[in-house]
Parts: structure tokens; C-alpha cells; sequence
């Protein structure tokens, strides 16, 4: 199979003109040639901000906790769309830090929502072989949800798929607080520290950097996700609202992710 490889001038044009396009924003420049893509890089580990869900709800006049559950519907089918395209280790940002701060009636209803998840998909995932994975504070969610937590990822522990991280939760600056706070009480010194030993004490040891961060819902924000483990991810933000970012929405991202350069800092 060939790939039209483009020369690094007309790449960059191409990365702009679909980003511009994708966003949905406004551009002047004359629509470029997009290089076909026959050879489809899929990331290793693909991390996603699933934003949109109050937006999508709100646009058809439903309540917000309508949306969460098109989120939820929607988790299924972009979780079988990266398991089939071969991605190894898929983290998705389900509940931050700062989403406490959120109405009482809008945490109870995610949180109920996230049990749910658990209770219906757990067989499902485990018969795919998929890994699932908790990344993020587990001392602050109900007792029961804590449980439920604990037995999927003890079901699925030894499964050779997938690895499904659930960050649920999480936030980047906490992550690296409690692994400052690990490291000292282990005992280590500080000439000890390193960055493989960081990234070792943070809630996603044993899983590789994300590849690719991909946001839906139009925002072009990091959101105190994975801020460590970020560093040299490459972005994508779509406009589409996290229920209608389906497997087809995933491969675009892919697409565009097969085009992009990287270079982690040297030239
Ligand atoms: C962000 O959209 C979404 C969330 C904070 C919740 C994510 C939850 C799911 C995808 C549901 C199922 C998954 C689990 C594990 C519970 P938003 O509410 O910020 O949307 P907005 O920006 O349009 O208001």
C-alpha cells in the first residue's frame, strides 16, 4: 500500500486547512488537496475529554442528565471502535477533581450513572478481554461505587486487550501531588527522583504516555488531564459533542494524527 506522503511544507498547510475545517472556524484559504491516508497510524494510547454531553442535551431541549447518558451510550461505541482499530490503552476522562463543584443533583446523577456503567458493561468488557483500569481518587466516591471499582478491575486484571482507563475522579495536579506525597513516604531521597520515577508513582504507572488527546465538544482546554503524562501528545479538538463522536469521528482524529510530525523537542 502507498500513502501520499506530502513534503513538510505541504503537510503543515494540510494540518491547518482540516484543523480549521474540522472546528468548525471560519478560513479564507482555498480548500487544499487532503493527502489520502492508506496507511492509518493508530496511536498507541489515545486519552479523551468527553465534553458536550449539558450541550448536546441542552441543543434538543433535554435535561443535562439526558446527555450524560448519551455519553454514556455513546462510551460503548467509541470503546469497540479503538479496541477494533488496535489501540492498545484507551483513558477516558469521566469525572475531574473540580466536577464536585458541580450541582448535587448532577454529581448523585453521574456517579449513579458511573455504577450503572460498572454493573451492565463489566461482563461485557471482560468477554472482549478488555483491561479495565481506575486512574484517580477512589477515598472520595460511595463505598459501593469503590467496590464496584475494585471487582471489574480485579475481574479483567489479567485480560490481553485493551486497557480501558477510567478517569474517574482525576485531576492532573492532584496525580502529581499524591505522588510527591508516596514518594516521601516511601523514604526516597532527593537525589533518588527522576522522571521515570515520577511517572511511576502517578495513578497511570505501567501505562505509556498518551499519543493522542482528543477533546470533543469544540473546547481547545487540556483541563488538568493528564498534565505529566501530556507532554508530548499530540492535540485534537472536534467540535462534535461527546455523544456523536462515534467510531467514524475516531478515525478522523486518527487521519489527522497520521499527518502530524512528531518530534518531542528535537528538530
Ligand atoms: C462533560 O460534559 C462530561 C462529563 C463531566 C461526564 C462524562 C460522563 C459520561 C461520558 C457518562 C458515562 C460515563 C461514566 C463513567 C459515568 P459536560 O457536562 O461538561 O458538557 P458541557 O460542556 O456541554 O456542559
Amino acid at each position: 500500500m502507498t500513502s501520499t506522503v506530502p513534503d513538510r511544507a505541504g503537510k503543515t498547510a494540510a494540518t491547518h486547512a482540516e484543523t480549521a475545517s474540522e472546528n468548525g472556524a471560519r478560513h479564507d484559504a482555498a480548500p487544499s488537496p487532503q493527502p489520502t491516508v492508506s496507511d492509518l497510524k493508530v496511536p498507541r494510547h489515545v486519552a479523551i475529554i468527553m465534553d458536550g454531553n449539558g450541550r448536546w442535551a441542552s441543543s434538543r431541549g433535554l435535561p443535562r442528565s439526558e446527555g450524560h447518558r448519551a455519553g454514556y451510550e455513546n462510551l460503548r461505541r467509541v470503546v469497540g471502535a479503538a479496541s477494533q482499530l488496535g489501540v492498545e490503552y484507551l483513558t477516558l476522562f469521566a469525572f475531574s477533581t473540580e466536577n464536585w463543584d458541580r450541582p448535587n443533583e448532577e454529581v448523585s446523577g453521574i456517579l449513579s450513572l458511573a455504577a450503572e456503567v460498572i454493573r451492565v458493561e463489566t461482563e461485557e468488557l471482560h468477554s472482549n478481554g478488555i483491561r479495565i483500569k481506575h486512574v484517580g481518587r477512589v477515598d472520595r466516591l460511595p463505598q459501593e461505587l469503590q467496590d464496584q471499582i475494585g471487582e471489574a478491575v480485579e475481574m479483567t486484571c489479567d485480560n490481553k486487550g485493551m486497557t480501558l482507563g477510567v478517569a474517574f475522579d482525576y485531576g492532573g495536579r492532584y496525580d502529581v501531588v499524591q505522588a510527591i506525597q508516596r514518594m516521601i513516604r516511601d523514604g526516597k531521597s532527593p537525589e533518588d527522583v527522576t522522571e521515570e520515577m515520577v511517572s511511576n508513582y502517578l495513578f497511570t504507572s505501567s501505562v505509556p504516555d498518551p499519543d493522542l488527546v482528543i477533546r470533543t465538544g469544540g473546547e481547545f482546554r487540556i483541563s488538568n488531564f493528564l498534565l505529566w503524562q501530556s507532554a508530548y501528545a499530540e492535540f485534537y479538538s472536534s467540535e462534535v459533542y461527546w455523544p456523536d463522536f462515534d467510531g467514524e469521528q475516531l478515525h478522523k482524529a486518527f487521519e489527522v494524527y497520521t499527518r502530524r510530525e512528531r518530534r518531542f523537542g528535537r528538530v
